[in-house]
């Protein structure tokens, strides 16, 4: 629920940068200054949604270490972002068609390089349900290890435009590192190992 709500709202923010009239039929365009920081409405949209697909990105790929360090997994929790991180990256991608065409994503290394991790989160998405899970069996970890590529391309996207990109690249390496069989084993000794607190009470 939380994560629902937190992946629409914004929505609303980029539905207030279009204006829908029926007068002559059905005209959509975007409104003038819909940014506050002086930059073009469209150029917003991009940022808006850009900036969201990557958050959701790099927060499912933190919830294995995060497993790993607390023991906390909700494989529900999981689809939704798992879910949200793809519709946004396609809404980003469908705002960049519609304001520029197909034909332009070929024209930069870095639009490329995104286009390709939008191609992944597609069975990605299609697979991230139950039903999936227990028909592909082993192949769907294996299918939903291409989650790895595509925050490595969707970084070097962002990389290549100059953007922010470090917290996310930090995060995600920390992730790594955490995964790592060493670390990991060692960090679950550690968290199991540890004494449960002592609840302090009336004697
Ligand atoms: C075909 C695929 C994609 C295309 C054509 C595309 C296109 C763009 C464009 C035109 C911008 C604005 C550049 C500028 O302001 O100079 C942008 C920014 C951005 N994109 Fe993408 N993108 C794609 C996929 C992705 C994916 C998969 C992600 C992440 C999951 C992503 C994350 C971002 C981020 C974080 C920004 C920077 C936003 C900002 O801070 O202004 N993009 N993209």
């Amino acid at each position: 629920m939380v994560v629902a709500i937190l992946a629409i709202f914004p929505l609303f923010i980029l539905g207030s940068m279009v204006n829908v009239s029926f007068t002559n039929g059905l005209a959509i365009s975007l409104v003038e200054d819909g940014s506050s920081e002086g930059g073009s409405t469209i150029g917003m949209m991009y940022h808006i949604s850009g900036e969201f697909a990557i958050r959701w990105m790099t927060a499912v790929l933190s919830l294995t270490p995060f497993y790993i360090l607390f023991g906390v997994n909700k494989l529900f929790v999981r689809q939704a972002m798992g879910i949200s991180t793809a519709l946004w990256s396609f809404l980003h991608f469908i705002i960049f068609l519609i304001a520029e065409g197909m034909l332009e994503t070929f024209t930069q290394v870095n639009y490329i390089a995104g286009f390709i991790a939008v191609l992944i989160l597609i069975p990605l998405f299609l697979t991230s349900n139950r039903k999936s899970m227990k028909k592909l069996r082993s192949k769907w970890k294996k299918l939903q290890s291409l989650a790895y590529l595509a925050i490595i391309l969707s970084l070097l996207h962002v990389v290549l435009l100059e953007k922010t990109w470090a917290i996310y690249a930090v995060i995600v390496g920390i992730g790594f590192v955490i995964r790592i069989p060493i670390v990991k084993k060692k960090l679950i000794g550690f968290r199991k190992g540890r004494k449960p607190l002592r609840v302090v009470g009336r004697q």
